[in-house]
């Protein structure tokens, strides 16, 4: 099946993620692919960009772009709804107790942010097939952290649970098959649901490690941008997720500038400072084509491993 290539711009406030992020998905659609622009950011500032108010919903902005700022509340009503609903089917017994009254102070536990931004990325993933490039507008550093690593952190969890329930069910045999007989793993809802969530989380490691993914960092040519690049490109690789490429943003040559030993072997992208505002499809489309680099290189400096 036909998976859009992703493309995540990471990066510290106002090094210019969401100005890079318009000018790539601007440049994509202008060739002809099938781009989507999606902000995870919670300021957004997709709309400003665009001159048109986003939302949740993808909308049209330019020939071949959808744009659209996810709302994350919805997302994070959406993700306790499912997990609510899941947790009624399963442990069916536990209507006894008022599962509501947790879901009210769950609403507020740490780490729900994440959760819902990596579930607004997949429901992207599931409901748009045919895109070409689907490009994420993501919120600043330590978050996007947490968003990359949620996969890998999920399933290193849920693998122990299985383990726990697996334990659960070997004990339960014995005692099974003195009084009901043997009962077939299969039928246990719970060990069905922590492979089902095993397996969801499984694959999106695999998209964030596949090599048409691309995870870029902006940045610009200030010390506290650079070190946290730094930073950021050594703590993804640390759980074996890679930094393919680094936007200079308002620099206008890569001279000097520091390589982070990326994979990449072609010059980093420099995108140089508008004197214009950018602003509004017009402005954008006159910046990318007053600009000596043509739109395949600049995809290519972006996504090249
Ligand atoms: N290449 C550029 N030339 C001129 N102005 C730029 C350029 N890139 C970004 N800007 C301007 O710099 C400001 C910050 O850019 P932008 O909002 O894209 O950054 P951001 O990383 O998305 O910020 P935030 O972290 O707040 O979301 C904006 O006013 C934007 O218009
Ligand atoms: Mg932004």
């Amino acid at each position: 099946m036909k998976t859009p290539s992703v493309i995540f711009y990471v990066g510290k406030g106002g090094t210019g993620k969401s100005t890079v992020s318009a000018i790539t998905a601007m440049a994509l659609a202008k060739e002809g692919n099938k781009t989507m622009l999606a902000s995870l950011d919670a300021a957004h500032n997709l709309s400003d960009i665009f001159q048109t108010r986003l939302v949740h919903k993808p909308k049209q902005v330019a020939p071949n772009l959808l744009a659209a700022e996810i709302d994350r509340e919805r997302m994070i009503q959406a993700f306790l709804k499912e997990t609510r609903d899941s947790i009624k089917q399963t442990y069916s017994y536990l209507t006894a107790f008022n599962l509501d009254s947790y879901f009210n102070i769950l609403k507020f536990s740490p780490g729900l942010e994440e959760y819902a931004l990596v579930k607004a990325f997949t429901q992207l993933l599931e409901k748009y097939p045919d895109l070409d490039y689907l490009i994420l507008d993501m919120p600043p550093t330590a978050l996007s952290l947490k968003f990359f690593t949620l996969p890998a952190l999920s399933r290193t969890w849920i693998e122990q649970l299985e383990n726990l329930r697996n334990e659960i069910n070997k004990k339960k045999e014995i005692v099974a098959t003195v009084r009901y007989g043997k009962k077939e793993h299969g039928r246990d809802k719970i060990l069905n649901r922590i492979k089902a969530m095993k397996e969801y989380y499984i694959n999106l490691e695999a998209i964030f490690r596949n090599p048409d993914t691309t995870i870029s960092m902006v940045a610009n040519n200030d010390t506290l941008s650079m070190s946290e690049t730094e930073r950021t490109i050594r703590d993804l690789k640390s759980s074996n997720i890679h930094i393919k490429s680094v936007v200079w943003n308002r620099v206008d040559t890569p001279k000097g500038l520091p390589g982070f030993n990326l994979p990449g072997k072609a010059a980093p992208l420099c995108v140089p400072a508008s004197k214009t505002p950018l602003t509004g499809t017009d402005a954008l489309n006159t910046f990318i084509n007053s600009w000596d680099v043509d739109v395949v290189t600049l995809v290519q400096k972006v996504v090249q491993p």
